[in-house]
């Protein structure tokens, strides 16, 4: 659906962030063809620019991004047409009439702060005192949201000082992944799964964010954060929140993000015995993370598995485990629902115990698979065996090798359209941190060592003894 046309202002337009991921997405919206004309994108930095040498920044960073879904340089051109620039300085009024000229009047405006949070107090108080804010205006922040709950506090203060909860935007791209939508989908738009959701059915759940790449060209942000603020507080807390949460009334912005909130605050403090940190060390294949760093005795962790409880009625006893790591065996992100056994088996001891996986890939080679028990053929009596019934989407749709939509497609256009569904909202960051912050406290205080685990490899053989102590063991990281 066509959007009306809309002011966008990107500050940090020059940056990593805005190059590789904000304006691709953009370009591919608009090759889609779904914007009116007359849409303005506005690229602000420091960086000293005219128009035309932003343009040519752009164009380079369209060529390598967004190549593979749009090819054609008259579209290029003409998204080029709509691009624009000012310098512009967060901590001084240098720049902002100029910007001020360029935006127009009765039409959607969004400033996406596409810089570091020390700059989002100064660009919204300069928002304010240059008379830019209308009513239609959204505002659009990224992660690090805060370093700790304390922090996050202080920046839902300066944010809530100058705007609305409701033209705030706070972007987790987890939520935008069109797979993770479709964990809404699955559960709440089938019948089959919802009556099995609960602790009664279900064993345990499994929830992996595993990634091979490291942490080269982030080393200094990477050293202050570590697995834990990076993946675990955001992306594997939203993973959690979206497939233990109750069913939302309606697909709607608070609809969802209360229900998301209620998981949250639910869940029990992780004891120190339910929580494995490593650190990559070389293992023959490049740097290890000290070294990677510069600094021998870091004791950041790039990888985190821990065993969570969410105490209410529907998962009471269900422990969910979730790790996530760097430089690990494959990129691979799945969650595994594990059912229980059934309570009685009819074929005796000698069938062997069999229990359903529902397994959810959220990326790469996205799908589902239902792992479920059969006989096996042949004589020799009632022998079962466990077989996939496996689901990729790309085939069920029809949709081929194509990727689906980068999760910065939907998100820019759900800010333009006004839609908050998949942005966080403020009490839902803060919840999320007054539960990490114990546990990062708990670290520091008994002065904890990552254990060492080999780059690609499946991780430290401690998470494996989280598993085994409890019964069960993680299902497998394959690509
Ligand atoms: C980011 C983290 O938020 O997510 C990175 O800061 C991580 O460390 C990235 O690599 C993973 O995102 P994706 O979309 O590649 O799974």
């Amino acid at each position: 659906i066509p959007v009306d046309p809309f002011d966008l202002v990107i500050f940090g337009g020059t940056g990593d962030l805005a190059q590789r991921k904000i304006l691709p997405a953009l370009f591919r919206r608009f090759c889609s063809g779904q914007w009116a004309e007359g849409v303005q994108i506005i690229g602000a930095a420091r960086t000293i620019h005219d128009r035309a040498g932003f343009q040519t920044m752009v164009a380079e960073s369209l060529r390598t991004h967004a190549a593979a879904q749009c090819q054609d340089e008259g579209a290029l051109r003409a998204f080029l047409d709509r691009v624009d620039y000012v310098t512009l300085d967060g901590y001084s009024n240098e720049g902002w009439d100029q910007l001020s000229d360029k935006l127009n009047q009765d039409r959607v405006r969004a400033f996406y702060f596409s810089v570091g949070p020390r700059l989002f107090g100064p660009l919204a108080e300069r928002i304010k005192a240059h008379d830019l804010a209308t009513p239609s205006t959204r505002i659009v922040v990224e992660k690090p949201f805060g370093h700790d709950l304390e922090s996050a506090r202080a920046l839902n203060a300066t944010l809530a000082a100058h705007f609305r909860e409701s033209q705030i935007y706070r972007i987790d791209h987890y939520l935008g992944k069109e797979t993770v939508q479709n964990l809404m989908a699955v559960r709440f738009g089938n019948m089959l799964f919802e009556p099995l959701w609960n602790s009664q059915y279900v064993d345990h759940i499994q929830i992996t964010v595993a990634e091979s790449v490291g942490i080269d060209g982030r080393e200094e942000y990477y050293e202050r954060a570590g697995a834990m603020r990076d993946m675990m507080q955001n992306h594997l807390m939203q993973l959690l929140c979206l497939i233990a949460m109750e069913p939302p009334a309606k697909f709607d912005p608070d609809a969802v993000r209360d229900e998301k909130s209620k998981v949250i605050r639910a869940l029990d403090q992780v004891q120190p015995h339910h929580i494995v940190r490593g650190q990559f060390d070389g293992g023959g294949s490049g740097k290890g993370y000290s070294e990677t760093v510069g600094n021998p005795r870091s004791t950041t962790e790039s990888y985190v598995a821990l065993r969570a409880h969410i105490s209410n009625w529907r998962w009471a006893g269900t422990p969910f485990y979730l790790r996530t790591g760097k430089r690990l065996v494959a990129r691979s992100s799945v969650i595994n629902v594990m059912f229980k056994d059934a309570p009685h088996s009819i074929f005796g001891e000698e069938a062997g115990r069999h229990a359903n996986v529902l397994s959810i890939r959220l990326q790469p080679n996205e799908g589902i698979t239902l792992k479920v028990t059969i006989k096996e053929p042949g004589p020799g009596g009632m022998r079962l065996v466990d077989v996939p019934l496996d689901m990729s989407f790309a085939k069920a749709l029809g949709s081929g090798n194509q990727d689906p939509p980068d999760a910065y497609e939907r998100l820019v256009m759900d800010v333009i359209r006004g839609n908050q569904t998949l942005f966080m909202r403020g009490d839902e960051v803060e919840a999320a941190w007054a539960w990490t912050d114990p546990i990062i406290a708990g670290w520091h205080a008994r002065g904890d060592v990552p254990k060492p685990y080999e780059s690609g490899s499946t991780g430290p053989g401690d998470a494996e003894l989280l598993m085994k102590r409890d019964g069960r063991r993680w299902q497998g990281i394959n690509p």
